[in-house]
């Protein structure tokens, strides 16, 4: 099939089908209507999730008899046709909790960084609408995700399960996603609202940021989002925003998200994030799996302020709207039409979904491979096992069990091991298949001197490196944990064609870059990752990924310092520890950062080799209400290819910045060429200025980029200026 995908600027005609096909045509009318015929009681009852589980002191976990197994769960209310709402995570797949639904799997797509490095919006709804096919199956009728906290920095142990360091790619993506999980009928849950940036001290953090660099990075990734995916729900966040706790936030939740954005969907907190019941006239609509909190806050707390007059009718009425209208919009108060799951096309989404993030980042011409490579050595990685997986509550038992999984620790919860789980999926087992004719030795690399004896012998040597990354826990450095720096080093010292294969959930230190051939970020490519690597590899699928986030060439190069509490149990209070953690740089996250500091990373954002060459065209620019940049590409190279055209906004009415404008994806035959229209969202013209967006009057600079570091001629266009409302 051939793509062309013309992304224009709220890029609501990037993909697939509207969301909530089978939607009821007014369901703000029926949330009405449903809500003036309950008691209060009744109303009470929608306002908090329970835990399926039962939670004593020193014991395993035990399952309540009649809930579905998963985080969140709302008793249905039979005589108004309220159904049970079952939240599940999330945006990697269908979450089993700590397998307690015994023998129950799903696709485990690969990490949403992988998705983010698509670029492509249309694989987001592929890849939500997957997700939502399987958990509407299920029984779950509330998805926990997407989730779109900008990749502040890089030792963020939950950056695999976010789309970057950019607020456009990021709401753009997160907005496709939210999308094709509710085309199945299941409420989409765009989190953690907001700035949970860091995972060390989460729930306790104090992020502090002024409010422009708020609405213009973390917020703006929120707006588009919403905006274009209109999710369900809304999940704010463990840690504190400028001294109140974000599920306690006048400014987040009543301000910004339901008078600034007029958001009509539920806010649900994150679990074991809510202090008090002060949070309801905050903004707060639900309590989820209300007995991690000290308190149900939402019952009986909840009951006595509203019989004390200090919570109004009003209120409670809109919190129990918001909840109905957003199950009635997607149609998630219906029962799935069929209870299966066709794990087989599912598995194909997988597979296209880790091509099309895979980032091909150096190619000194080893890649893709040819035929003449006899004898190949794959060293390191578990690569003769599975792929790497993030862990944490995103974690999905894939569809055939977890291949191995190497215990790191118990967890407080269910006294159950988590650890390291690699997926089905054996990238070397995969290359057998995709190389037929090439003998392919296995080396765990336990010993760097034996792997590279072996590797002196072989025509060719591909190092497999992970790095585990999981929730609740940031890394120490942005180093290959163990002795991967030294392996990869010693492999190519005796191997002069060795490739580096990545399988990491961050940026990672390159010391060996120098004397590899060619490098490949495979991210966790989830169940089908080891095929993906193998199509990237032999040259079945041509890379087209470009990095959602900027690698660094250094340890400590960007805004961050050291991270406070490193190490620590999350939640716990360290004395004498200041938990605050500042934001200076504002909205200049990543990319912008280094552009402004005139530092050069080791790979830019959007950065990303193909096996062809593309040649984009001159700029031509269009004024108006909404500024588009048209220009052709051209297919120049060999082979059929996709590629990343993006625009950056490099000069603000004589303000030097850089900006992601725009950005589209399109496939080419070789020699073929074809024009693209990108429009801009005027957001990204402007600035936010007390309270709304300007545009400034002046010269506006735009270049094309093959990254956020390699930019073209700069076109330019003058602009009138203009204040928009938020
Ligand atoms: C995570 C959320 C998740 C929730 C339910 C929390 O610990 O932060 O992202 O949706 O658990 O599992």
């Amino acid at each position: 099939m051939r793509l062309v995908k013309l992304l224009p600027a709220l890029f609501l005609a990037a993909a697939g089908a509207t969301a909530g096909a089978a939607a009821p045509a007014d369901p703000d009318a029926r949330a009405a209507a449903t809500e003036a015929r309950m008691t209060d009681a009744e109303r009470f009852h929608l306002l908090h999730s329970h835990l399926p589980i039962r939670i004593l002191p020193g014991k395993p976990a035990e399952v309540i008899p009649g809930m579905p197994i998963t985080p969140g769960v709302v008793t249905g209310i039979e005589r108004l046709g309220i159904p049970t709402i079952a939240e599940t995570d999330a945006s990697l797949g269908v979450v089993n909790p700590f397998e307690l639904r015994q023998g129950d799997v799903a696709t485990a797509l690969p990490s949403s960084l992988a998705l983010a490095a698509s670029f492509d919006p249309q694989q987001a709804y592929a890849s939500g609408a997957m997700i939502g096919a399987e958990a509407k199956a299920k029984g779950l009728n509330v998805l926990l995700g997407p989730g779109v906290n900008l990749a502040r920095d890089p030792r963020n142990g939950r950056n695999f399960e976010y789309l970057g360091e950019d607020p456009l790619l990021a709401g753009v993506m997160g907005g496709q996603s939210a999308r094709g999980i509710q085309s199945a009928g299941v409420v989409a849950t765009i989190k953690h609202f907001a700035l949970n940036d860091q995972e060390t001290l989460r729930r306790t953090l104090d992020a502090r940021i002024g409010e422009a660099g708020l609405r213009e990075s973390d917020l703006l990734a929120f707006e588009i989002g919403i905006e274009l995916g209109q999710p369900g729900a809304v999940m704010c966040a463990y840690n504190q925003v400028n001294g109140f706790y974000a599920c306690d936030n006048d400014f987040l939740l009543n301000q910004v998200l339901k008078k600034d954005w007029g958001y009509k969907g539920w806010v649900m907190s994150d679990w074991a994030a809510v202090h008090g019941v002060s949070t309801f006239n905050h903004g707060l609509d639900q309590q989820s799996g209300a007995e991690l909190d000290k308190q149900v806050w939402m019952d009986e707390p909840l009951k006595a302020e509203y019989a004390a007059g200090r919570v109004s009718k009003a209120r409670l009425s809109d919190a129990v709207r918001r909840i109905l209208r957003s199950l009635y919009a997607v149609g998630a108060d219906q029962p799935a039409a069929s209870a299966d799951i066709d794990y087989e096309a599912h598995a194909k989404v997988a597979r296209a979904a880790a091509a099309n993030g895979t980032v091909l980042l150096k190619n000194d011409g080893v890649l893709p491979l040819d035929r003449s490579r006899r004898s190949i050595l794959a060293v390191g990685g578990y690569a003769n096992i599975g792929v790497m997986t993030g862990g944490g509550s995103s974690q999905v038992i894939p569809v055939g069990g977890p291949a191995a999984v190497i215990p790191n620790e118990l967890h407080h919860l269910v006294k159950r091991p988590v650890g390291q789980m690699l997926i089905p999926s054996a990238p070397v087992t995969a290359l057998k298949e995709a190389l037929p004719e090439a003998s392919i030795a296995y080396d765990t690399g336990y010993d760097a001197a034996v792997a590279a004896a072996r590797a002196a012998r072989a025509d060719l040597a591909i190092v497999f490196a992970t790095r585990w990354e999981t929730e609740g826990r940031d890394s120490g450095s942005l180093s290959l944990p163990g002795n991967q720096d030294e392996l990869i080093a010693a492999v190519a010292r005796a191997n002069p064609n060795t490739i580096v294969v990545l399988e990491t959930g961050n940026p990672v230190l390159m010391p060996w870059l120098g004397q590899v051939k060619a490098v490949v970020e495979a991210w966790y490519p989830g169940q089908k990752g080891g095929e993906a690597i193998a199509d990237v590899l032999s040259g079945a699928v041509n890379p087209s990924g470009r990095l959602p986030v900027s690698f660094p060439a250094h340890e400590g190069q960007g805004p961050r310092g050291p991270l406070q509490g490193l190490g620590e149990e999350d939640g716990s209070q360290l004395k004498d520890l200041d938990e605050t953690v500042q934001y200076p740089e504002g909205a200049e996250v990543g990319y912008r950062w280094f552009a402004a500091h005139g530092e050069q990373p080791l790979f830019p954002f959007g950065y990303g080799l193909s096996y062809t060459r593309f040649e984009h065209g001159p700029l031509h620019l269009r004024g108006g209400d909404v500024v588009s940049a048209s220009f052709t590409v051209k297919n120049t190279g060999e082979r059929e290819g996709q590629d990343v055209p993006q625009l950056y906004l490099v000069d603000a009415a004589g303000k030097v910045v850089r900006r992601l404008a725009a950005f589209g994806k399109l496939d080419l035959r070789p020699g073929e060429s074809r024009e693209l229209s990108l429009s801009v969202d005027p957001r990204l013209l402007a600035d936010w200025d007390r309270h709304g967006w300007l545009i400034r009057a002046g010269e506006y600079g735009f270049a094309l980029g093959e990254s956020a570091g390699d930019l073209g001629p700069v076109a330019t266009l003058s602009l009138e200026a203009r204040r928009m409302q938020p």
